[in-house]
C-alpha cells in the first residue's frame, strides 16, 4: 500500500495493481439467487444454487468492506444474482452506508421486487441505484428474462425517482435479432423517463452459454443511430475508470446515453474495479479464471491485516484486461450472476 497525494491534507490509502491502476471500486455480490432467467446471463433450469452456509453473512460483508475501505476502496456497488433477494440488503446498506471513506453506493436490481424496497433502502442511505431493462416490449422482455415483469419494472424506474435514486440507471445488454430493433425507441424512453440509459454489448459471460460474436452489437452502431435520431455531445468530465461512455441529448432534453463497448472497444487499460462473489472470492476482473479466498480465511480467525494482506497480494495480480478478442480465450468459469454485474 502506498498513500497518494503525499502533500494532501488527507492522506487517502491507495491500491495499486502491477499495470498503474489505482483500485477504488468494490462490487458486492450479495447473492447468487435470481427470480429472472435472463438468456445472457444464466441457463433457463438446472440452476443450482450455493448454500446459505457458503454466502457470507452480513457483518462477514461488512467487515471485509471496512478492510477493502481501508485499503482504499470509496465506491461500492451491492449486486447480484438479483440483491433484492436477500432480505437482510436494506441493513446491509445502512451499514455499509456509514462507512467512512465511502463516496458513493449503488445497488443493482432487476427491479422486480424494487417496490418492497425502495422507501427503506432510500432512508438507508443508497445513493443510486441501476436498473436492468433490456426489452420495452412485453413479448421481448419476456424472451429475454423468461419472466413476465415489464410493468413492474417500469414501476420500479418510476419509484427510484420518487427516492431521488437519482440520476437513475438503466442496463440494456444489446443482442442482435433480439432487441436490437429498439435502440430508438430506448433512446425515446432515456429522454422520457429522464435515465441514463447504458447499452452494453452482450459479453461471454454465460457459461456454456449462447454467446457468439455475431450476437454482438458494436457500441459504435448504437451510437451513430441514436445520433442519427437525437443528437449527442459528450458529457464533460468523465472519469476514464468509467465503464460507460456518456452522452447528453444535444437539445437539451432530460436523460442521457451511455455505452458500454467491452467487447468492441476494451476499457480494461483504465479499470478500477475488483468483485467480491457472495461467497466469498476476490476476482480481479469480470473475466478471471483464478480467485482468491476471503470468506475460509475470515471464518479460520484470519485478522484484518491478513485478509488486507491478501487483498494486496491478488491486486498485484490484477490482469491487465480481458482476452475476449484473443484466440486462446478462456471462458470465466462462473456466469454473471454468481459473478455480480
Ligand atoms: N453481457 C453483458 N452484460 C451482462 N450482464 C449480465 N450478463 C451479461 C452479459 N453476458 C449485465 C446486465 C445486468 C448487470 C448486472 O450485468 O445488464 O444489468
Ligand atoms: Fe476490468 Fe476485467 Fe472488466 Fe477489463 S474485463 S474492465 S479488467 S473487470
Amino acid at each position: 500500500m502506498t498513500y497518494a497525494h503525499a502533500n494532501a491534507e488527507y492522506l487517502r490509502p491507495v491500491l495499486r495493481d502491477a499495470h498503474g491502476r489505482v483500485i477504488r471500486d468494490l462490487r458486492i455480490s450479495i447473492t447468487d439467487r435470481c427470480n429472472f432467467r435472463c438468456t445472457y446471463c444464466m441457463p433457463e433450469s438446472s440452476v443450482t444454487w450455493k448454500a446459505v452456509e457458503a454466502l457470507l453473512t452480513t457483518d462477514e460483508i461488512v467487515t471485509l468492506a471496512q478492510i477493502f475501505v481501508a485499503l482504499g476502496i470509496e465506491k461500492l456497488r451491492v449486486t447480484g444474482g438479483e440483491a433484492l433477494l436477500r432480505d437482510d440488503v436494506v441493513t446491509l446498506v445502512e451499514r455499509l452506508a456509514r462507512l467512512p471513506g465511502i463516496t458513493d453506493l449503488a445497488l443493482t436490481t432487476n427491479g422486480y421486487r424494487f417496490e418492497t424496497y425502495a422507501a427503506a433502502l432510500a432512508a438507508a442511505g443508497l445513493r443510486r441505484i441501476t436498473i436492468s431493462l433490456d426489452s420495452l416490449r412485453d413479448d421481448t422482455f419476456h424472451r429475454l428474462t423468461r419472466v413476465r415483469g415489464l410493468a413492474r419494472v417500469l414501476r420500479a424506474i418510476e419509484l427510484a425517482h420518487r427516492y431521488r435514486l437519482t440520476p437513475v440507471r438503466v442496463n440494456c445488454v444489446l443482442m442482435r435479432g433480439i432487441n436490437d430493433n429498439e435502440i430508438e425507441a430506448f433512446a425515446d424512453f432515456a429522454r422520457a423517463w429522464d435515465v441514463s440509459l447504458r447499452f452494453i454489448e452482450y459479453m461471454p459471460l454465460d457459461g456454456p452459454g449462447e454467446w457468439r460474436r455475431e450476437l454482438v452489437v458494436p457500441g459504435r452502431e448504437v451510437y451513430a443511430r441514436i445520433q442519427a435520431r437525437h443528437p449527442l455531445t459528450p458529457v464533460a468530465g468523465q472519469s476514464p475508470s468509467e465503464t460507460a461512455r456518456r452522452y447528453r441529448f444535444a437539445d437539451g432534453a432530460p436523460g442521457e446515453i451511455g455505452i458500454i463497448a467491452p467487447v468492441t472497444e476494451p476499457f480494461c487499460g483504465a479499470c478500477s474495479r475488483l468483485r467480491l462473489t457472495a461467497d466469498g472470492k476476490l476476482r480481479t476482473c469480470l473475466f478471471s479464471v483464478v480467485e482468491y479466498d476471503l470468506r475460509d480465511a475470515l471464518r479460520a480467525g484470519a485478522g484484518r491485516q491478513e485478509l488486507a494482506a491478501r487483498i494486496i497480494a491478488a491486486v498485484a495480480k490484477k490482469e491487465a484486461g480481458h482476452r475476449i478478442n484473443e484466440p486462446d480465450f478462456i471462458l470465466p468459469s462462473r456466469t454473471m450472476s454468481c459473478i455480480g454485474g
